[in-house]
């Protein structure tokens, strides 16, 4: 594709900013915006290694402003979007969902809306990637896998509003004949996360010696994805990806919750030269978050099968290199934890 003009949304946040680098690097040919609204969980200093590229533009702006997007639309004529902007924390969205419902659903319908206003169907080469989450399909007990069919049955404020933007996706493909592909994807964890979510959390509270918080038993199973890898099944499934279809991405890695944290304080008493032990001391259990979801697995055969992606790391050589990351990055863990966070952190953690 020459000249092809891709939006990005969300591309300051934790996978945005790998698919992002991604694209500025492998398709220099491609003209890459980012649009962001720099929400806590944004931060140009992602991007810093590759914000002076040519082909690069940011665009500082809101997907709820539906005026100031339909204008960017019609300005830019963008060829393609990839749209990962949303809000992203399960906690964040039970102590809020009301700014879930606006940034998700609304948000999405009006990127759709001013999609289907400039490409005014004349679809070709056109395409709407829209990125989501496993945790639509709920919550799996001991056995079993979510595949591309299993029914929706969301059950956190966040994967509601997940669930409610896939459908909208669908529906502007069904009724308006939209070129959308969707996929739905485990748990991610890499470099550049914001210390919210468990495995950056735990990297940050080892290293400062405070509580690692398990919440209830840590028996709770998630299927955690080198981030990179799910940066390139979004680079396979917008270039290759069927149009109308989703595919689902995991990393065939199941962690019960405790199990992880112990994995991390091991490598981690290892890297900061501490006792065997030491770090696990300081696991503390806390009351469970409300409505927690016991398992989350993925069956990722069909985009194996039907696109060649597959997981390129093993799990213990990810996390170590993510653990590297954090640990030589202070200056981004200073700045992403500092000022609202510390109040963030407090409402949720210290008070539980
Ligand atoms: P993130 O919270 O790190 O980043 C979200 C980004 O969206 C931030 O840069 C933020 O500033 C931006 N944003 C938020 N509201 C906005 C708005 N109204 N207008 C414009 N920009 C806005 O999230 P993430 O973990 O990188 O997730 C990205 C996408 O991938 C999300 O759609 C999420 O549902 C999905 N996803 C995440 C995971 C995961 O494990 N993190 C797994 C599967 C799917
Ligand atoms: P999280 O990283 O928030 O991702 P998600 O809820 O989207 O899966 O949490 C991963 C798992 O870790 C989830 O089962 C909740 C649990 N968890 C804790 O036990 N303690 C914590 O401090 C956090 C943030 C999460």
């Amino acid at each position: 594709m020459q000249s092809h003009k891709l939006l990005i949304t969300g591309g300051a946040g934790f996978i945005g900013s790998h698919v992002v680098r991604l694209f500025l690097t492998k398709y220099p040919n491609y003209s890459i915006y980012n649009l962001d609204a720099l929400t806590y969980a944004g931060n140009l200093e992602n991007l810093k290694d590759v914000e002076h590229m040519p082909n690069y533009t940011f665009i500082k702006g809101d997907i709820k402003d539906a005026a100031f997007i339909q204008e960017l639309f019609q300005k830019e004529q963008f060829d393609g979007v990839i749209h990962l902007a949303a809000e992203s924390h399960v906690d964040r969205s039970i102590a809020n969902p009301m700014e879930f419902v606006l940034t998700n659903v609304i948000g999405t319908v009006v990127l759709l809306n001013a999609a289907r206003a400039i490409w005014n169907n004349n679809f070709d080469g056109k395409r709407f990637y829209h990125v989501s989450t496993d945790e639509v399909y709920g919550s799996l007990g001991e056995e079993g896998f979510f595949t591309e069919e299993t029914a929706y049955d969301p059950r956190s404020p966040y994967s509601a509003s997940k669930a409610s933007s896939d459908h909208f996706v669908r529906a502007y493909h069904h009724t308006f004949y939209l070129p959308v592909v969707l996929s739905n994807c485990s748990n991610n964890y890499g470099s550049h996360q914001f210390p919210e979510k468990l495995i950056p959390l735990c990297i940050h509270n080892i290293k400062h010696n405070k509580a690692l918080t398990i919440y209830g038993k840590g028996d709770n199973v998630r299927d955690w994805l080198w981030v990179n890898d799910h940066a390139r099944a979004i680079d396979v499934i917008y270039h290759s990806g069927k149009i109308g279809e989703t595919y689902n991405i995991g990393g065939f890695n199941e962690w019960k919750n405790i199990d992880l944290v112990k994995t991390l304080c091991k490598l981690m008493d290892e890297k900061l030269n501490r006792q065997p032990g030491t770090s696990e001391q300081l696991i503390t259990y806390v009351k469970d978050r409300a409505g927690h979801d016991m398992r989350y697995a993925i069956d990722a055969t069909k985009i194996k099968r039907e696109l060649g992606w597959e997981p390129s790391l093993q799990f213990e050589e990810g996390l170590s290199k993510t653990i590297d990351w954090y640990l030589n990055n202070d200056e981004w863990l200073n700045h992403v934890t500092g000022g609202t966070y510390k109040n963030y952190y407090v409402s949720q953690y210290e008070k539980r």
